[in-house]
């Protein structure tokens, strides 16, 4: 069996990684926190095939560190850096995959380093019993499916599915028991469960964030963020369970808002996170959006929580396509942009249709978020890029509107390195927009923190 050795510090993708890597791959894990416990389990006597790291663990950036390492120690161990800015190789023996939730990327990649072929991991003959090791599995309040433990060559049930198993688990480890086994056929069920209970840990971390600092909570909400972008063509209970992570977002976004002093120190922390620019941009929006409407008569926590609601899933179909090339910006602009193919324009062209086909199947879906979600280029149906601004727009739309305006022209000028300037900006949305009822809306960002 081929060894993988997993560095990273995120509780959320050390449970994917390991999870996913043994299922699919039929590989051996070994997951460590930090830099310092990589170098440690490369000094033993445990030899590696390939070595999987985020891009930055405990503030390091492990990559470098690591490379030094095998390099002054003779080794050539393949490495795959996820979270990294380029999806292909980065340098001798060490590939990148962008996305860091990228499950997919990180399983190909990883296959084709080691040599596994798709027909042979189709053809995986892995007996009626499978190994799962088990940290993984407790991250599971009760088991998944059946499992069974080992004794010399006969399987004896441990415990059922559905029943608690925690305990059971903690004690085989502390035995010095390192795996358990499933029947073969329950290895997609447990990669399945393991995504929803993925989706619960990920709410309640974010229903836990009071008091914590702004840096905390965006990371939080980063996360939840790459999970769901990731996760847009999963099964059904997958995508149905994801508004919990939106909707424990929403009200978290509030948080970051209300905490923030001004645009300029809450886009310094999104840039020290080096998130995308679609999470960015929707973040300030939502910064933008919150005092404008801080300063309506018709504005109420009700709305701030609809419109981050809207915000957290109207550009989601995008996040995949900027993750692929991290360099684009304004989304109009995307159409014309010869780096995407046909059917990432189509994409661009359908995003707001498609993120509103999403959401309007939600049980909870705040109250007309599906229809803010399809207009919010100023378009009734969803497709293209407004030219001529409709007047029957409801008012929260066309706050959206505006504050995402707003941000472009703030991200603009961040990326040309020129000072941002309201009383000029404003102006030039007034004109933009025409119509009065938004002159009125454009005139109160003159209340936005700067
Ligand atoms: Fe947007
Ligand atoms: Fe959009």
């Amino acid at each position: 069996m081929k060894k993988i050795l997993i560095v990273s510090d995120n509780e959320f993708l050390n449970l994917l990684y390991v999870m996913n890597l043994e299922v699919y791959l039929a590989v051996n894990t070994t997951l460590v926190f930090s830099v310092a416990g990589a170098i440690e389990a490369l000094k033993s006597k445990e030899k590696f095939d390939l070595i999987l790291t985020l891009e930055i663990v405990n503030k390091e950036a492990t990559p470098k560190s690591l490379e030094n390492h095998l390099k002054s120690f003779g080794l050539k161990i393949p490495m795959i850096i996820t979270g990294a800015s380029q999806d292909e190789l980065i340098g001798q023996n060490i590939f990148g995959v962008i996305g860091k939730f990228n499950i997919q990327g990180i399983l190909k990649t990883s296959a084709k380093i080691l040599g596994i072929t798709a027909k042979q991991m189709a053809e995986l003959d892995v007996g009626a019993y499978y190994p799962v090791s088990i940290p993984p599995l407790l991250g599971f309040s009760k088991a998944p499916c059946q499992i069974f433990t080992q004794n010399e060559k006969s399987y004896k049930s441990l415990v059922r599915s559905d029943d608690p198993m925690g305990d059971l688990l903690v004690d085989l480890n502390k035995k010095g028991i390192q795996q358990v086994f499933v029947n073969s056929k329950d290895r997609l069920v447990i990669t399945n469960k393991m995504s929803l209970t993925l989706i619960e840990k990920i709410t309640a971390s974010l229903k836990n964030l009071d008091g914590t600092p702004v840096e905390k909570k965006v990371q939080a909400l980063s996360d939840g963020y790459e999970f769901a972008a990731a996760n847009l063509f999963s099964s059904d209970e997958i995508k149905q369970q994801m508004q919990e992570i939106a909707t424990a977002s929403g009200k978290v976004m509030q948080d970051v808002a209300k905490d923030s002093a001004s645009v300029k120190s809450l886009l310094a922390v999104m840039m020290s996170n080096r998130d995308g620019y679609i999470f960015t941009h929707s973040m300030i929006v939502s910064y933008v959006a919150y005092h404008m409407i801080k300063n309506v008569t018709w504005g109420g926590e009700g709305q701030v929580e609809k419109i981050n609601f809207v915000l957290f899933f109207h550009d989601i179909f995008l996040a995949p396509i900027y993750l692929k090339h991290p360099e684009l910006k304004i989304e109009s602009a995307l159409l014309e942009n010869s780096k995407l193919d046909e059917k990432e324009k189509d994409i661009v062209l359908n995003h707001a249709k498609l993120a509103a086909e999403l959401v309007v199947g939600y049980k909870r879906c705040p109250m007309g978020a599906d229809i803010l979600i399809k207009q919010h280029h100023g378009m009734k149906k969803g497709k293209g890029f407004v030219k001529f601004y409709m007047e029957d727009l409801s008012p929260l739309s066309k706050i959206i509107l505006i504050a995402e305006m707003f941000v472009e022209e703030l991200m603009k000028s961040q990326e040309e390195k020129i000072p941002f300037n309201a009383k000029l900006v404003i102006p030039k949305l007034i004109s933009e927009f025409k119509s009065p009822s938004y002159t009125k809306m454009v005139q109160s960002l003159v209340n936005v923190p700067l």
